[in-house]
């Protein structure tokens, strides 16, 4: 299956062309291989959409692609934001609201990640990975704040499933988004009143994506595809097919929620047979500079 998504999901899927007319998406790392596609969805099923990422062309360029998914779509490409400062994503909301009118579903989906131990993680490197991911994800909700609440609006949180439980060389990311977790949950109790849903989306392992390129060690793939119990990676458009359904009215009653899209995956404790001999290998490529 293809990593990005075309007309034909129009045909296939199982949602109803148009569901989204009239909202506007805002999505931070809406130029990454997750994230993209679910602006694809959100696109394809009459959403507008403003894409924020850190590299100006690669943001921009991802946009025009997307806006020719439907005839009459808007997508928006706001490049040089980092989502580590607020006053830029804030700026981004606010040419968003004057270039497509309102937000009404946003997702928080910028990340950082990398391989490294304890030993070799900077207190700058951790908090690096923490300012990406949880205080990245929190200023995208105080940004959009008063569009969410204006609008009766939702936001879904791209979190994981590696902080369910102790996972090493990612101490510092699972820290982030075991955050990430809270945040969302606290925010559904906070803005329950204001009709404003907020939910995680936790994906497992995704074929095609920069996180298993980058942080599944080479070699691994066929053992690691023995491990989960749907005996494959899950792929882009069912990270998609489930934002689509948490922002749909179908789920109007589902807050606060972690929808895990992994096969079944985190239920393996997938690390456990190759401990301690795969770590010492790993902790060697590290020290070595090999990863
Ligand atoms: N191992 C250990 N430390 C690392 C590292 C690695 N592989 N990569 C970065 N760091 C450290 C840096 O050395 C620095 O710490 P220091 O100041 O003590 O030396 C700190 O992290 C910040 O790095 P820097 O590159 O200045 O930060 P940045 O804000 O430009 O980028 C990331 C941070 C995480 C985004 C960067 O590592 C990156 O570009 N990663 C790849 C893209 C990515 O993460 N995509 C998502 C995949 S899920």
């Amino acid at each position: 299956m293809p990593n990005t998504l075309d007309k034909s999901y129009l045909e296939t899927s199982i949602y109803k062309p148009g569901i989204f007319a009239g909202k506007v998406a805002f999505v931070t790392g809406g130029a990454g291989s997750i994230c993209r596609v679910q602006v694809e969805a959100l696109v394809l099923l009459g959403a507008n959409a403003a894409i924020i990422g850190r590299n100006v062309e690669k943001t921009v360029s991802a946009a025009r692609e997307i806006e020719q998914l439907r005839p009459g779509a808007k997508v928006l490409g706001i490049g040089g934001v980092d989502v580590r400062k607020v006053h830029d994503l804030k700026a981004a909301v606010d040419r968003t609201v004057a270039e497509l009118g309102r937000v009404d579903l946003v997702i928080a989906g910028a990340a950082g990640n990398f391989l490294s131990n304890i030993n070799n993680l900077s207190t700058n490197a951790f908090r690096t990975v923490v300012e990406i991911d949880l205080v990245g994800s929190y200023a995208t909700a105080k940004a959009t704040y008063e569009q969410l609440v204006k609008n009766q609006g939702q936001i879904i949180f791209v979190s994981a499933t590696l902080h369910y439980t102790g996972l090493p060389l990612q101490i510092h990311a699972s820290a982030a988004k075991a955050g990430v977790d809270a945040l969302a949950r606290a925010l559904a109790v906070e803005l329950g009143p204001l009709g404003v849903r907020s939910n995680v989306i936790a994906p497992g392992p995704i074929a095609g994506t920069e996180g298993m390129d980058r942080l599944l060690p080479p070699g691994q793939l066929d053992a690691a595809l023995k491990k989960i119990p749907l005996q494959r990676m899950g792929t882009t458009q069912e990270i998609a097919d489930a934002t689509v359904f948490l922002f749909s009215p179908a789920a109007s009653y589902i807050t606060g929620q972690v929808t895990v899209v992994d096969g079944g995956n985190w239920h393996m404790g997938s690390y456990r047979e190759m401990y301690p001999e795969k770590l010492n290998e790993l902790n060697s490529d590290i020290a070595s500079g090999k990863l």
